[in-house]
């Protein structure tokens, strides 16, 4: 293998999904307990992390029409949250999920040029588009964006936000487009650099979005499709101008560490079944099956009814999509077959289909398989997303770290102060005029 040929880049998300991590004393309250934030953070800090993201929804997660036991506990301003934790490390960079549909650019540009600035260049951006009316109902213009137009809207929203940070000379750029027709006057004094840009959405608008303007990809492809992903969207940068090194593609992973391969799979297979908790089991197929299935026990079989086609909306945990019935058929059959031929309970089928594929081995498997899939052409580092929390990145910087580090896939210290320096990334991007 040729280690150390390339180095690779770590960022860690706070794990705030139930179906991807256990949270020790329940989840409510813990998601948004800043001690637990702060944990993380200096525990990636720890490890050589390039940054922290945080993830958001503009609505909490409701499920018939009331919040769920999750939701409950509500969820802060990222912006405000990365201030504090700014304060509690040194070099970590902070990257906030923030929407380009329901905000406006000089707000925006505003609060990320204030995090930059407390931060000392550590700021990051994860710029989302989410349209629809769903989320548009806490905001004046509901549901006004249509599917097609919130990339082109992301992109002018973008665009301005760099015009407002690159106006330090005090030079106005106006910009008259589709969505805005705005100034551009400086948005506040800049320290010479500017907060990297990331992006999350993988539809063919979305892959352009990111050949024009992301550094940062955070992708959920793995494998295969990882390989085209890569392929794909580093070969779209040419095209705008860019250089396939000024974006870093980064998959979310999970990973199980393990005195052997055998017993880290064990370990996965054993997480598993604590996340898919019984009544996520039952809300999973209640989704499907469109009607209340709470008479049935999770640790017994699937229902011996039928899915009701009309009644699937209200029984969705989230966004209240309408699940086409032909497929909701034919996904019933499929785990039909799958729990009977496996002899399965509801709650084991749950943990078996949900399951992604974690790095399990290991702390030197769990490292040459990073270095390996990067070496390949898969991508250019990891998100690394916790199965358990809040101290769930601690077994990851003590054990693999070190092994990317002896293999000079990591390096031992921070070699710069700012996230665009941890990343390779240049300092400053060009003007955008
Ligand atoms: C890995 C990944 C993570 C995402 N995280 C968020 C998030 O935290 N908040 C959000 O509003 N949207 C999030 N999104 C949604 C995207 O930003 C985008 O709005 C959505 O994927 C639709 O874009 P697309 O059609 O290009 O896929 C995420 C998407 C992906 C693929």
């Amino acid at each position: 293998m040729n280690l150390g040929r390339r180095r690779l880049h770590l960022g860690v998300l706070f794990p705030v999904n139930p179906t991807t991590t256990v949270w020790q004393g329940g989840m409510p309250g813990s998601q948004i307990d800043f001690a637990a934030i702060a944990g993380l953070a200096v525990a990636a800090e720890r490890g050589r992390f390039d940054y922290l993201l945080l993830a958001d929804d503009l609505r909490l997660p409701e499920r018939n029409g009331a919040v769920t036991e999750v939701g409950v506990a509500g969820r802060h301003d990222l912006l405000t949250v990365l201030s504090a934790v700014s304060a509690v490390t040194d070099r970590l960079g902070l990257v906030a999920t923030v929407n380009t549909t329901f905000n406006e650019p000089y707000d925006i540009a505003r609060q990320l040029a204030t995090l930059d600035h407390l931060a000392k260049g550590r700021a990051g951006w994860n710029a989302v588009t989410t349209p629809d009316a769903w989320v548009g109902e806490n905001f004046r213009r509901g549901g006004f964006l249509p599917h097609a137009e919130r990339y082109e809207r992301a992109a002018e929203f973008v665009g301005l936000c760099r015009a407002f940070w690159q106006g330090g000379d005090g030079t106005p750029s106006a910009h008259q487009g589709r969505h805005f027709r705005v100034e551009g006057r400086p948005v506040t004094a800049s320290d010479g650099t500017e907060p990297v840009l990331v992006q999350a959405g993988d539809s063919e608008q979305g892959r352009e979005f990111a050949a024009a303007h992301a550094e940062v990809i955070y992708s959920r492809k793995k494998g295969r499709a990882g390989l085209d992903f890569y392929a794909d969207v580093k070969g779209r940068l040419a095209r705008h101008g860019r250089d396939p090194g000024q974006l870093r593609i980064m998959p979310a992973v999970t990973y199980v560490v393990g005195e052997s391969r055998a017993e880290a799979e064990e370990l996965a297979r054993a997480r598993r079944l604590e996340i898919v908790t019984p009544q996520m089991a039952t809300h999973y197929l209640e989704a499907l099956w469109g009607c209340d299935l709470s008479a049935y026990d999770p640790e017994g079989p699937l229902p011996d009814i039928g899915p009701d086609l009309d009644g699937a909306a209200a029984f969705v945990t989230g966004r209240p999509t309408a699940m086409d019935a032909r497929r909701r058929v034919d996904r019933v059959a499929f785990l039909r077959q799958v729990a009977e031929s496996r002899k399965l309970s509801i709650r084991g089928l749950v943990a078996l289909v949900t399951h992604t594929k974690a790095l399990a081995g290991t702390a030197s498997d769990i490292a040459t398989e990073m270095i390996g899939y990067v070496e390949a052409g898969g991508c250019d580092g990891y998100i690394i997303v916790p199965d358990r929390a809040p101290d769930g990145l601690d077994d990851f910087v003590e054990h693999v770290v070190p092994e990317l580090q002896s293999r000079g896939a990591l390096p031992a210290e921070y070699g710069s102060t700012g996230l665009r320096g941890h990343l390779g990334l240049p300092e400053r991007l060009p003007a955008r005029r």
